[in-house]
């Protein structure tokens, strides 16, 4: 199994951005995790990220050649109609994570426009979400 996990708009800040809500570890330090659980799993990961919309629908386009993507839009999870209209265009399931728990947050994080579209959504756990996707994808 290949799986492409596509970090979206201001998680390269990461370790230095609000650690109270995201944790103090970096992007870096989460994706070498992650890669390890994957290779215990014996699975193929790749990791992007992009703070430009366009480059985020072209990761997502790129996801064709994978077996499932775990995504992580920030902000744009609220708003980008474009985002969606990729996710929609594709047939490669997409599980949307979060860090933190949206739903606990400002009333705006509480709307996400590609929840509709994608297979699952994971919020809440930290670093843990992108491991229980990761879990997901794989039917561990
Ligand atoms: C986030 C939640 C979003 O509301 C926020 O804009 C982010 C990070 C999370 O991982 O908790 O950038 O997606």
């Amino acid at each position: 199994m290949k799986i492409l996990v596509i970090n979206g708009v201001n998680l390269d800040m990461l370790g230095v951005r609000e650690p109270q809500i995201y944790g103090g570890r970096t992007l870096d330090d989460i994706n070498a995790d992650l890669s390890k659980v994957a290779k215990n799993l014996g699975a193929e990961i790749e990791f992007v990220q992009s703070n430009i919309e366009g480059e985020i629908v072209e990761f997502i386009h790129k996801g064709r050649q994978f077996d499932g993507i775990i995504l992580n839009a920030g902000a744009y999870t609220h708003y980008s109609i474009a985002v969606r209209d990729a996710i929609s265009s594709i047939d490669t399931p997409c599980v949307e994570v979060h860090l933190s728990n949206v739903h606990k947050r400002e009333e705006f994080r509480h709307t996400s426009v590609i929840s509709a579209v994608c297979k699952g959504v994971i919020a809440g756990f930290g670093e843990n979400s992108y491991k229980l996707a990761l879990y997901a994808l794989l039917n561990k």
